[in-house]
């Protein structure tokens, strides 16, 4: 039997960036939304590893956008509306990856908190304290958040379907 472009897996590297970053959003996300309710004493703290992990997102998001851009044999998408749908998903998803560590550095930059990553360097940043447009960047962020979370939604949706509906190997090919 040949194997088909639908059938074939991830590349290794791919897979690896795909749970490295899934692992970091399901930590940094909870984490962000906790920050708000947390006690004064322990805030900073609970900042610091928010900004610290989702750094590493945006770094491992541009590898990742490089290794995409060049892999090859990658599986293809199912064709029609079902491929369309899929490649928007994934398409958003990455951009709202990015989007969302770039608008959390500058909205903590431009309140006039430098990141020290994990209290060892202070990141540089092109924007200093700017409190006019700190609330833009942090509404970014925020409707960002919100923006991922319903990505995450349809794309767990969407594995499901294919993994207990269909049956099909979609699954696999990320694992
Ligand atoms: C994948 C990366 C990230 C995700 C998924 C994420 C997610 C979140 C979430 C869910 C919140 C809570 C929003 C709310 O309270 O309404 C939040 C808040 C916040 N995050 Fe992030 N974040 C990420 C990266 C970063 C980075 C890299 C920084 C800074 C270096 C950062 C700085 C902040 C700040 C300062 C807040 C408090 C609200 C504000 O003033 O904007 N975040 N984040
Ligand atoms: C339990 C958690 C997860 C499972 C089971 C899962 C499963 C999968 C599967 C099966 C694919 C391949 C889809 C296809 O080939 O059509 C995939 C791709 C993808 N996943 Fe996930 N995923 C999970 C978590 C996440 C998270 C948290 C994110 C980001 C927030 C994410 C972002 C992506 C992206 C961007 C792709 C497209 C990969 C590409 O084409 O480069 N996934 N995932």
């Amino acid at each position: 039997m040949t194997v088909t472009e639908r059938e074939i897996r991830y590349p290794g590297r791919m897979r690896v960036l795909h749970w490295l970053v899934a692992v970091l959003v399901a930590a940094v996300w909870p984490l962000g939304m906790m920050i708000k309710f947390t006690r004064e004493d322990v805030k900073l703290d609970f900042y610091m590893l928010h900004e610290s992990l989702g750094f590493i997102v945006l770094w491992l998001m541009l590898v990742r956008t490089g290794v995409r851009l060049t892999a090859s044999p990658l599986p293809r998408p199912a064709a029609g509306i079902e491929g369309l749908a899929s490649r928007t998903v994934h398409g958003l998803l990455y951009v709202f990856l990015v989007v969302m560590p770039v608008s959390g550095f500058m909205a903590t930059n431009a309140h006039g908190f430098p990141l020290h990553w994990f209290n060892l360097v202070e990141i540089w940043s092109p924007v200093g304290k700017s409190p006019e447009i700190a609330p833009w960047f942090s509404a970014i962020h925020t409707w960002s958040a919100w923006i991922l979370l319903s990505l995450f939604a349809l794309h767990i949706g969407a594995v499901l379907f294919h993994h207990v509906i269909r049956r099909d190997d979609t699954l696999t090919r990320i694992l």
